[in-house]
């Protein structure tokens, strides 16, 4: 009965969901319909193997034999322009079928690319995934489906093996990246959810980081509803700079409501938290060298080894004072040892006196067998 009446509930939800929209669309990253009740309405979202992860540097394996990842005709434009939407979580852009990555251990073909961006003020938060606790200001997503095995993106999302993901961290500075401009200076066009536009077609390998062979890789999920567990992820080391005007554009531009809806909200801080790695392993490409001077695991090697050393110390010292003070002590003894000395002599004495005193007046029993013969 109990399971029925979830069922029913979660069936009325769904419902509800394809209603309002057309689509299965109705979750938010805050609120009632939030991260933490995703897996209400999304079952796999409460999975064991979700995204994005922290990227503990101190606890990932090197594995050398991971290659640079190769993007595959990133730079081929083709004759027909790219198409920007807002979907009311993210701006997507869908990517010709002919761009792939190798260096993974499919052939995947590329589907679209997205970002997720903080409030552009302030601290830095925005990234899905963060390095060492430390998040980023925004985070481009491009999305592959493993054509070798699949036919298509739908096909592919919710099957073990049938996604990967480039993860790139984006940072804030004072320089212009020209290449995000491609994207960044059309979201005017699409202000709200469910507008599209088509946008001139450019190399989006200028939107990776220079060095594609420093990454990190681990078996994941989608980040967004409904998280499939899908996704071979590789979360590139360098980040991409944008300048912090470009930051403020992405993150204030774009609306989550459509363009009748009475209130408007801003499309802001859409980026899902961290999930638990659990018992998954996060490979690394290359050896980290770590960009603080000590890692939290070596600052405690230092103070447990200066405590140790502390206290071997103190305990030598004891050691000698307490060497120093018996040895003082035997310096006093001797004068008075020797006194005492002749007393245990005589002790000694006066015992074999006694012992002496016995034997004799008792002289049949030492050495005498001579009694057996009485019976
Ligand atoms: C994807 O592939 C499946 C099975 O091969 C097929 O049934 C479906 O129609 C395809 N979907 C699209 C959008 O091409
Ligand atoms: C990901 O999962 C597959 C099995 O589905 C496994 O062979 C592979 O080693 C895993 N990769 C990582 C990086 O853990």
């Amino acid at each position: 009965m109990d399971t029925d009446w979830k069922r029913v509930s979660v069936f009325l939800l769904f419902l509800k969901c394809v209603d309002c929209t057309g689509t299965a669309t109705e979750w938010t990253y805050a609120g009632t319909v939030g991260q933490s009740e995703w897996a209400k309405i999304f079952p796999d979202c409460g999975g064991s193997s979700q995204s994005p992860i922290n990227v503990d540097t101190s606890r990932t394996l090197h594995d050398p034999t991971l290659p640079p990842i190769q993007p595959l005709a990133y730079n081929k434009l083709g004759n027909k322009p790219f198409t920007l939407s807002n979907s009311g979580h993210t701006v997507h852009m869908t990517l010709p079928q002919w761009m792939g990555l190798s260096g993974l251990p499919w052939h995947y073909s590329a589907v679209q690319l997205h970002l997720h961006w903080g409030k552009g003020v302030g601290v830095a938060t925005g990234s899905e995934h963060t390095i060492n606790g430390r998040s980023s200001s925004a985070e481009l997503h491009v999305v592959h489906y493993n054509a070798e095995l699949y036919g298509n993106m739908s096909e592919a999302k919710t099957q073990g093996n049938g996604l990967a993901v480039l993860g790139v961290l984006i940072e804030a500075c004072d320089e212009v990246n020209q290449a995000y401009n491609s994207i960044l200076n059309y979201l005017g066009h699409i202000r709200y959810a469910g507008q599209k536009v088509s946008i001139p077609a450019f190399d989006v390998r200028s939107l990776l980081p220079d060095d594609l062979s420093e990454y990190f890789r681990y078996n994941g999920s989608l980040t967004t509803p409904p998280c499939y567990q899908s996704v071979l992820w590789t979360l590139f080391n360098e980040r991409v700079k944008i300048s912090h005007s470009q930051l403020m554009k992405l993150s204030s531009v774009l609306y989550s409501s459509k363009a009748d809806t009475a209130e408007v909200s801003a499309l802001q801080d859409n980026y899902r938290t961290t999930q638990p790695l659990n018992n998954r392993t996060v490979l690394s490409s290359f050896i980290h060298v770590s960009d603080q001077i000590y890692t939290a695991g070596e600052i405690a090697a230092i103070v447990i080894g200066c405590l140790c050393g502390c206290v071997g110390l103190t305990v030598i010292i004891l050691f000698i004072v307490k060497t120093i003070r018996s040895t003082s002590s035997w310096d006093v003894l001797p004068s008075i040892r020797p006194a005492p000395q002749p007393r245990t002599k005589d002790v000694g004495k006066e015992v074999k006196e006694d012992m002496v005193l016995k034997t004799t007046s008792d002289p049949e029993k030492p050495e005498d067998p001579a009694p057996q013969t009485e019976s």
